[in-house]
């Protein structure tokens, strides 16, 4: 099979679809791979490093869609892309296709096949294609509260480890998921007091398990949140409801209840974020104060850190590619039932319930 690599082109998106290891294993599979020059750079892959492992270079983002069976990327296409898109190309990315009716039409209008990110799923129910972008975030979520909670920066001036004779900072962890725990183990490695909340008894007890003594669990509800803020420095936001808007744990009224310079990381701010005044931040301006709290809530944090980001993420799609290029989309969706919970959309035709939904749209054919 012939796959192309392009260049990511949505604003401020460093990461790639596949480093030179995964173009080293295609290779080895006699696949050939079209690499667009300069794909790479932003997460510290150069050309040479495509090419010594067999990759071809080529110089413009036509060329690649052009020359291409599979399109193995990032981001969903953007405006500049539909055009490219081909009938009968695989397009294997995260798409996010409900929360964009025009990127799902142009997909539909391309007849091609595509497989998101985002949907594939295990037997276990979990997404293997998201959990390393929120162990990114998670751990990433302490490193920012840190920086935001020094007195430059707008914060109460703590420092989260302590120093002899003055107590460490305190933590709070809505959520004992993916982002929660790596958020947790990142901060009490810090030397602070973590406190992590959740509605469900297996994950508490897990942590309680696991975790140091200075990393202590409490059941999720407004009472024990409203306790809970008082006290804590730093509030990590990390809940999921599958499907939904995250619930909002902290209202507007609370702010008040936190100390000045309290700082709120809501990493759940892409779900709508679960506190109330959250409302999506970028890199380039990342925070905002209401009522003495500093928020952060930049929906995109693993595109701060593409190295690891890319690596991460191309460590977990890398076998699914490679199921994709040896056997074909068909084959490999009947052998592999997570990677057929992928297909969203087939030769321009919506396979996918949650699509047709979102848009009030006929529903799809079983
Ligand atoms: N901002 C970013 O860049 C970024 C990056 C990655 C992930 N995320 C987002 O972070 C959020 C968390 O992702 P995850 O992978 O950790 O999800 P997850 O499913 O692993 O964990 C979510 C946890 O929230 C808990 N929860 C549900 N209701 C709760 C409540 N009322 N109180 C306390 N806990 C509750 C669940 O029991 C679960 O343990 C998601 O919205 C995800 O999209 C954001």
């Amino acid at each position: 099979m012939i796959i192309g690599v392009p260049k990511e082109i949505k604003n401020n998106e460093s990461r790639v679809g596949m480093t030179p290891a995964g173009v080293f294993e295609l290779v080895k599979n006699d696949h050939t791979v079209y690499v667009q020059a300069g794909a790479g750079e932003g997460s510290g892959f150069f050309d040479q490093d495509y090419q010594q492992v067999g990759a071809t270079i080529l110089d413009s983002i036509k060329e690649v869609y052009a020359l291409s069976d599979m399109i193995v990327k990032v981001k969903e296409p953007i405006a500049e892309e539909y055009g490219l898109v081909r009938e009968g190309q695989i397009v294997f990315t995260y798409f996010h296709f409900a929360s964009s009716e025009a990127l799902t039409k142009a997909m539909i209008a391309s007849k091609s096949t595509c497989i998101a990110y985002e949907t594939v799923e295990d037997e276990e129910g979990t997404l293997p294609l998201l959990t390393p972008m929120s162990e990114v975030a998670g751990r990433m979520a302490i490193q920012q509260g840190a920086k935001y909670l020094e007195k430059p920066a707008k914060g109460r001036g703590v420092l989260l480890g302590g120093v002899p004779g003055v107590a460490p900072g305190k933590v709070l962890v809505l959520g004992a998921g993916t982002v929660g725990i790596q958020a947790a183990k990142m901060a009490a490695g810090l030397g602070a007091h973590v406190t992590i909340v959740d509605v469900n008894m297996k994950r508490l007890r897990y942590v309680n398990d696991v975790m140091p003594s200075h990393v202590v669990t409490e059941f999720s509800n407004e009472f024990n949140i409203r306790k809970l803020i008082k006290t804590h420095d730093l509030i990590i936001g990390g809940v999921l409801l599958k499907g939904a808007k995250a619930p909002n744990l902290i209202t507007r009224d609370m702010l008040n209840e936190m100390r000045p310079g309290t700082v709120i990381v809501d990493v759940a701010v892409d779900q709508g974020g679960c506190v109330e005044t959250t409302k999506a931040t970028t890199h380039e301006d990342p925070i905002y104060i209401i009522d003495d709290v500093v928020h952060y809530c930049v929906a995109n944090m693993p595109g701060a850190v593409p190295y690891t980001s890319t690596v991460a993420l191309t460590n977990v799609t890398l076998p699914y590619v490679l199921k994709l290029a040896n056997m074909g989309w068909r084959s490999a969706c009947n052998l592999d039932k997570s990677l057929a919970k992928g297909l969203n959309i087939v030769d321009g035709e919506v396979v996918y319930h949650e699509i047709t939904r979102a848009f009030d749209w006929e529903p799809v054919l079983a």
